[in-house]
């Protein structure tokens, strides 16, 4: 890895403003990739889609940040995986990363201080007895409910929060988001539009291994069993594209096909959805596009997926 390529990685707010201003300053187009960490191949997927995103000239920041605020207390926020030296590496393997922006925290605890146990960080106004801590969200009101909003009502508060911060913060003119988490680049999208952030997203397609399970940090947490059972998912979002593309336009026909073979398989479903792409609302007939999306718990690990159908018979 030649030096030349070494990202420069940037901890503070007001120095990753600076830098960004500097880059557009040079006539460059800043584009950011959001992630949390413990980066796979799906993530570098998203930093060749940003390299690419423009005509002229790109710097490519990664942020790297494990949000408090989007996990509930009983979810896995102690327990996420990281490796920030792995993540430097990985990076700067790319070639294609001006910066890495690894901020220590993002929000203000007020009297609450900086959280310490292994159950502490959650990010609320109502932790801080004091008054003065971060009390500010944004709220996608009806796109953040439904699929993942059902079970982690908190979850897309905290992600279009942070993500509007790290907008604010970097001020790119592109965002690269996967398509791995549908809803939450659909979320990303219509905040965009909203509240008029001068900001192009782009919805990157899903990266999966070789036997076709998608690629998530979390998947390092599926023993070699689990692994195995949960190839299911993708096996039954195939499956019910190829029914759908054969002319089974039955939304309850193919939801209970996926449930069927996720259970068999010794899955725990959590949500079984077909919605139209934009909205999200749950169509009856597969008769516009769609997209098929999934969340099971293999063991401890719940697991996300998704398949688009652009059209059907
Ligand atoms: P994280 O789970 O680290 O994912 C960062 C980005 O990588 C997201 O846009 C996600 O959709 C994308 N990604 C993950 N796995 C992928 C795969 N297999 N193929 C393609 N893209 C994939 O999503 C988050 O972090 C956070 O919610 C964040 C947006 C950073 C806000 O905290």
């Amino acid at each position: 890895m030649a030096a030349a390529n070494e990202p420069e990685v940037i901890r503070d707010k007001a120095a990753m403003r600076a830098w960004s201003r500097r880059r557009r300053a040079e006539g460059k187009a800043v584009a950011l990739v959001p992630t949390m960490g413990f980066l796979h191949d799906g993530h570098l997927s998203l930093i060749s889609a940003a390299a690419a995103a423009s005509a002229g000239p790109v710097a490519v920041v990664v942020s790297i940040y494990v949000n408090p605020s989007q996990f509930a207390p009983t979810e896995d926020l102690a327990t996420y995986p990281s490796d920030l030296a792995g993540d430097l590496r990985k990076l700067s393997a790319t070639g294609a990363v001006t910066a890495v922006f690894c901020p220590l925290d993002l929000y203000f605890r007020g009297s609450a201080g900086r959280p310490t146990g292994a159950s502490a960080g959650a990010v609320s106004c109502l932790e801080d007895a004091g008054g003065s801590g971060h009390e500010s969200w944004i709220r996608v009101e009806r796109l953040e409910k439904g699929l993942c909003g059902s079970s982690r009502p908190v979850f897309f508060r905290g992600v279009a929060t942070v993500v509007a911060k790290l907008f604010n913060i970097v001020e790119p003119d592109i965002a690269v988001f996967g398509k791995k988490d549908y809803q939450q680049w659909r979320i990303i999208c219509r905040m965009v539009r909203d509240l008029d952030f001068a900001i192009e997203i782009i919805g990157s397609e899903i990266v999966r291994e070789a036997d076709g399970l998608a690629m998530s940090s979390r998947n390092v947490h599926l023993s070699h069993e689990e692994r195995e059972k949960a190839l299911s998912i993708s096996r039954s979002l195939v499956n019910a594209r190829t029914a759908a593309l054969n002319g089974n336009n039955h939304s309850q026909q193919i939801k209970h096909q996926i449930v069927q073979t996720l259970t068999e398989a010794g899955g725990q479903v959590d949500y079984v959805e077909i919605v139209d792409q934009e909205s999200l609302v749950r169509v009856e007939k597969i008769d516009r596009p769609v997209v098929i999306c999934v969340a099971a718990w293999f063991g401890k690990v719940r697991l996300i997926d998704n398949i688009e159908i652009q059209t059907a018979s």
